[in-house]
């Protein structure tokens, strides 16, 4: 008996992958810098925990509602409008697990065979993915280094067909740290004002912004607020990857058909879960985690690229948003995977190959800057290392 075709072109992820052997390597006493988990460092803020573990006391441990609680549903909508400016009604949020599950529910809630998705190329993989699941076609949209990673809107008019269904946007981005900017959004909104497609923005990492840039969501922009269907997560901003708590805000015209879809999918978040996740978004200011966490991120940020940027055969571009930088080895004569693999071997400095994230990422390097600012200055005097060896081999 064989799977259902659509799992075929299905891979395990190469990050992952990367990480075991990494983990390998350590454990045969090799030290090694890692630079390949999308996954802050930091604990869950304790103020999160002790929420949670209160919760379990006081009894939410019943089945919750598919949507989420009430409290969640109204603390999202609450986030949204206090820092966001955008109104939202609690019955439009839909709670899920993680903002993995969140893409998933979007792209099986609306993607036919043969439908098209234009996905960020370079992207984190899961939209790609679960489009092929869904039998849709991905369509790739680039995000250049030298348009400063915005969408190039002629390219963009060209792309869209009456087959298009969906525009993914993620912004802050992973794998380069860009941030799209409000003309840039403004430029897409001319593009499908007057088209039947959903632009899905994935805005799990808008808390995480340098340089004092605001995020943008294109649901603030008045022509793409029908269109625009959010997803949204904790485990960036609140270092909380291990709680699998994320959401999805759908325009109102959508909210039932998902409401049901969701059920059939998750059934509903842990109730003591979502409490501690409705305590996160509902205290923060009084704890200022984000804040601090943004702020050390913002530091090894500054600190990396300076570095990156003193080489002869490395360079980057400075990120404006998430926690990733995507460093140019174009110079070091090698391809993505080969720098991967030279790096690893003998400086042992982790990183993942830029192509893994579509065709724009080849001649990249993403680096996860998420480590502590120990690692990341011990790595950067190896890359100044590896930097001189390839000098003194003539490259
Ligand atoms: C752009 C993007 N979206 C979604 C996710 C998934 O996040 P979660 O842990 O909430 O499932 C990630 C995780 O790396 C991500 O980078």
């Amino acid at each position: 008996m064989k799977t259902a075709d659509r799992l075929e072109s299905l891979e395990m992820s190469k990050i992952r992958m990367l990480s075991a052997k990494v983990f390998e390597l350590q454990a045969q006493g090799r030290e090694m810098y890692m630079f390949t988990l999308g996954q802050p460092d930091f604990p869950t803020p304790k103020y999160i925990c002790e929420a949670c573990k209160k919760a379990i006391d006081e009894g939410y441990t019943t089945y919750p509602d598919y949507s989420g609680t009430p409290a969640f549903r109204q603390a999202v909508c609450d986030k949204y409008e206090r820092e966001n400016g955008l109104k939202f009604d609690p019955i439009q949020v839909i709670s899920t697990c993680g903002a993995a599950q969140a893409a998933y529910l979007v792209l099986t809630s609306f993607i036919n065979d043969g439908d098209e998705v234009l996905i960020p190329d370079p992207m984190y993989g899961i939209y790609k993915n679960i489009t092929t699941i869904c039998g849709g076609t991905p369509v790739a949209y680039s995000l250049k280094e030298e348009n400063d990673f915005q969408i190039d809107l002629e390219q963009m008019k060209n792309l869209i067909t009456d087959k298009t269904k969906m525009i993914v946007l993620c912004s802050p981005n992973n794998p380069i740290g860009g941030v799209l900017t409000k003309e840039n959004l403004e430029g897409l909104s001319r593009l499908v004002e007057d088209k039947d497609l959903i632009i899905c923005s994935d805005e799990i990492y808008e808390r995480l912004t340098y340089d004092g840039f605001e995020p943008v969501s294109p649901a603030s922009i008045p022509s793409l607020r029908d269109k625009t269907i959010i997803i949204n997560g904790f485990s960036k901003a609140f270092s909380m990857t291990g709680w699998r708590v994320g959401y999805v805000i759908t325009p109102i015209q959508y909210q039932e058909k998902l409401y049901i879809h969701a059920g059939f999918q998750i059934s509903g978040i842990p109730a003591f879960v979502l409490e501690a996740a409705t305590v996160a978004l509902n205290d923060e200011s009084k704890y200022n985690s984000v804040e601090t966490m943004r702020r050390a991120f913002e530091e090894r940020r500054d600190y990396m690229v300076a570095e990156i940027n003193k080489t002869k055969h490395f360079s980057c571009k400075v990120p404006k948003g998430a926690f990733y930088i995507f460093m140019n080895i174009t110079k070091t004569g090698f391809t993505s995977e080969e720098c991967v693999d030279w790096l690893l071997e003998n400086y042992g400095i982790a990183m993942v190959n830029g192509a893994i994230f579509g065709n724009e990422g080849e001649g990249f390097l993403r680096i996860s800057y998420a480590a502590s600012m120990d690692s990341i200055k011990k790595a950067c005097a190896l890359l100044h290392k590896a930097d001189a060896d390839l000098t003194a081999a003539g490259k």
